[in-house]
């Protein structure tokens, strides 16, 4: 039987309500008894399960395994969702001859990344773990230095970028060298295919931007 509810979606603080009183209904213009459209608002509830813990799922794979490889997941998306957040930061505060193309660029890269997020927290569920998500909270698992708030020279921008990638690349063929001994081949190959792959990619794209070459006369 559907609970019935008040018209600000809290618990009534008495269910002896008169016969009238059920058939006046809940303010929904409804009155049949049971039926409510009203959502249950304001609801609180215990966590049910913690950072760092991992369910059972059937995937013939030992809780070691997968504790580890949320573990090393987990570190690996705190610091590609600072990498993205990077990119958004100097996608916007891009400037000089060069601008609309490094505009352009970044932001391409950024959801890219922004695309490896997901897939990372999503492997970290399928393993039976909680994917980090909320920023406070990346804040205190990444690795990746904090740039000033303001904004720095054009190649320093793009050399932060370069080095926040390169840290992540460092973590990660670690993480798929360890996880894939341990059995974890799904985390293996995502680390792999994708992490690694986009990665170096996107450094090999930043750092074209960083030789100096003559522009009007060789
Ligand atoms: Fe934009």
């Amino acid at each position: 039987m559907a609970p019935k509810k008040s018209d600000t979606g809290k618990r009534p603080a008495s269910t002896s309500r008169s016969p009238s009183a059920r058939s006046a209904g809940n303010g929904n213009g409804r009155a049949r008894r049971g039926v409510s459209s009203q959502p249950w608002l304001h609801q609180k509830g215990a966590e049910v399960q913690r950072f760092g813990t991992v369910r059972q799922f059937p995937l013939g794979l030992s809780f070691d395994a997968r504790m580890y490889s949320c573990e090393r997941l987990n570190r690996v998306l705190a610091n590609t969702q600072i990498l993205y957040a990077l990119y958004k930061k100097h996608h916007w505060l891009m400037r000089g001859m060069t601008f609309y193309q490094l505009h352009l660029l970044l932001d391409k890269h950024a959801g890219e990344q922004l695309e490896l997020v997901d897939m990372i927290a999503e492997r970290v569920q399928t393993l039976g773990g909680v994917a980090v998500g909320d920023p406070r909270q990346v804040a205190e698992i990444t690795t990746i230095p904090r740039p000033p708030d303001g904004a720095e020279e054009v190649p320093a921008m793009l050399s932060r970028l370069l080095e926040a990638h390169e840290r992540i690349l460092i973590d990660a063929h670690d993480a798929a060298a360890r996880t894939g001994e341990m059995g974890d081949d799904g985390t293996n190959d995502l680390l792999v295919s994708d992490v690694i792959r986009t990665g170096e990619l996107q450094a090999w794209f930043l750092a074209e931007h960083l030789v100096e070459t003559p522009l009007v006369h060789a």
